[in-house]
């Protein structure tokens, strides 16, 4: 040992905090009443009566310095605004591609794709489609196809990539259905659905040959693709030495398009984009955009939202930044399977999965263990986390059962830049004690519920 060898073993967060905002802790009596109040459903509670708000990673995260000082320079002119050349420029140099076209969110880009690239009857194969993703294709009448790898259902089996797309079930897939039925395949990564898993260069590069020895156009849902690039520098063989951007290009190098919430990995608040290179495709979605979002050079968003999204592309790309991510959510992993809590595996990006099914064996599906024990996590210690499980992935069937989705999944989503390590110990705490109490969580059911997307409304009773 020597004064130069140091080398430390702490998670620091690579940044200081310049502005903060309260948040303070409920009483027991608060937490009933305001759970009463929003039915049992966490995303109709006031997020004032939050303590560690854990329900997404969607526009959630803190700015920089950089990007508050970008926003200032927001040029908010109605056509040909500098905000926008700067933020297509910032796209451009990481996704390479041609046109990009600025939405409000993730879900109006999505919009914009399908329903110009879609009819009724189409199939779109995905590795995982999002909730929105599948909202919107089947808004058009058109089937959204989950072809994950198998490996994605068992929550507790190691596999680097639990994101990627299962080849052959594609190569069937396009058989079976035929490619005229198939306007474009998605790949979303990292895959929200499964537990933030991403998704190999070497999956990525398998589904584009497949894909355009049919002439079949591949698209990322690209929310969260610096995040995918890390892990596969972490995890692909041969990428080890590859820059974040390095490896983000080569990614976007086999696919022909792409949607994009800048909600998560633009680092912003707001805002989301289509891009690809087709011009054929870009005159007709931009005419689309002019119909329900705006003119080209802003779309949905402001000046100053493109300025911010034009620093946080580049933000999140920094290896300091992304270690620290990715860290920070191995870390809450780690210390949940310590404390005995079963989760999904390995830790991904995102967010860490709670195993609910696993976790509250004593409560049967069609009592939405999920649901169950989001809400016992909000009314022991004020965290609110998110379902993923039948009451976003199930449905209601014509004749009033319930088909389950195949997992039972609580999201733990951390917000970008958010919280510090001593808020992820009092998660780790609050459900190492709800481990202690858990035969008395109660099971929900749905007393009411929205024909679509159904989480965001649906009403729940204790059972
Ligand atoms: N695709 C994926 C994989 C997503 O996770 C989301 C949003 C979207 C598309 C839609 O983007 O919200 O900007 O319209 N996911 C958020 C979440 C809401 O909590 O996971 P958006």
């Amino acid at each position: 040992m020597d004064i130069l060898s140091f080398q430390s073993h702490t998670l620091i967060e690579p940044f200081r905090i310049k502005t903060v905002t309260p948040i303070q802790m409920t009483s027991q009596e608060q937490r009933i009443a305001a759970l009463a109040a929003a039915h049992y459903n966490l995303f109709l509670l006031r997020a004032e009566d939050v303590l560690i708000d854990l329900l997404t990673d969607s526009g959630t995260g803190a700015m920089s310095a950089a990007q508050w000082g970008g926003m200032m320079q927001g040029d908010e002119s109605y056509a040909g605004s500098s905000s926008f050349y700067k933020f297509e420029q910032s796209v451009q140099e990481i996704s390479g591609f041609k046109h990009i076209i600025p939405t409000h969110q993730g879900r109006a880009a999505e919009h914009i794709l399908f329903s110009t690239m879609c009819k009724p009857g189409d199939v779109i194969p995905n590795n995982f489609h999002f909730d929105t993703t599948r909202a919107n294709i089947e808004a058009i009448g058109a089937e959204a196809r989950n072809l994950v790898i198998e490996e994605a259902y068992q929550p507790d089996f190691l596999h680097p990539f639990k994101g990627n797309m299962d080849v052959d079930r594609l190569q069937r897939t396009i058989a079976d259905v035929g490619p005229e039925r198939i306007p474009l395949v998605m790949l979303t990564v990292t895959n929200n659905g499964v537990g933030g898993q991403p998704v190999s260069l070497a999956n990525i590069r398998a589904v584009s040959e497949i894909c355009h020895a049919h002439g079949i156009p591949l698209f990322l849902d690209a929310c969260r693709f610096a995040e995918n690039a890390w892990l596969i520098k972490q995890r692909e063989p041969g990428y080890a030495d590859h820059s974040p951007l390095k490896i983000a290009r080569e990614m976007f190098h086999y696919v022909d398009g792409c949607t994009m919430s800048a909600k998560k990995d633009g680092l912003a608040n707001i805002g989301g984009f289509l891009a690809f290179n087709n011009d054929e495709w870009a005159e007709r979605c931009k005419l689309k955009l002019i119909l329900i979002e705006g003119f080209p050079t802003y779309g949905g968003l402001a000046g100053y939202d493109m300025e911010a999204i034009a620093i946080g592309l580049q933000e999140v790309l920094q290896e300091d930044y992304l270690r620290y991510r990715i860290q920070s959510t191995a870390y809450l992993g780690d210390k949940l399977r310590q404390a005995g809590i079963p989760i999904v595996l390995p830790t991904g990006g995102h967010a860490i999965f709670i195993d609910a099914g696993a976790f509250l064996p004593h409560l049967p599906q069609n009592q939405f263990p999920a649901q169950a024990l989001s809400i016992a996590l909000y009314q022991a210690a004020g965290i609110r986390a998110c379902e993923l499980g039948s009451v976003v992935f199930g449905r209601r069937l014509a004749d009033g059962t319930e088909e389950p989705a195949s997992l039972e999944l609580v999201r733990l989503a951390l917000p970008r830049r958010v919280y510090t390590q001593n808020h992820l110990d009092y998660v780790v705490e609050a459900l190492g004690y709800l481990a202690h109490v858990k035969d008395q969580i109660r099971g929900v059911q749905i007393t009411w519920q929205a024909p679509q997307l159904r989480h965001f409304t649906a009403r729940f009773a204790l059972i």
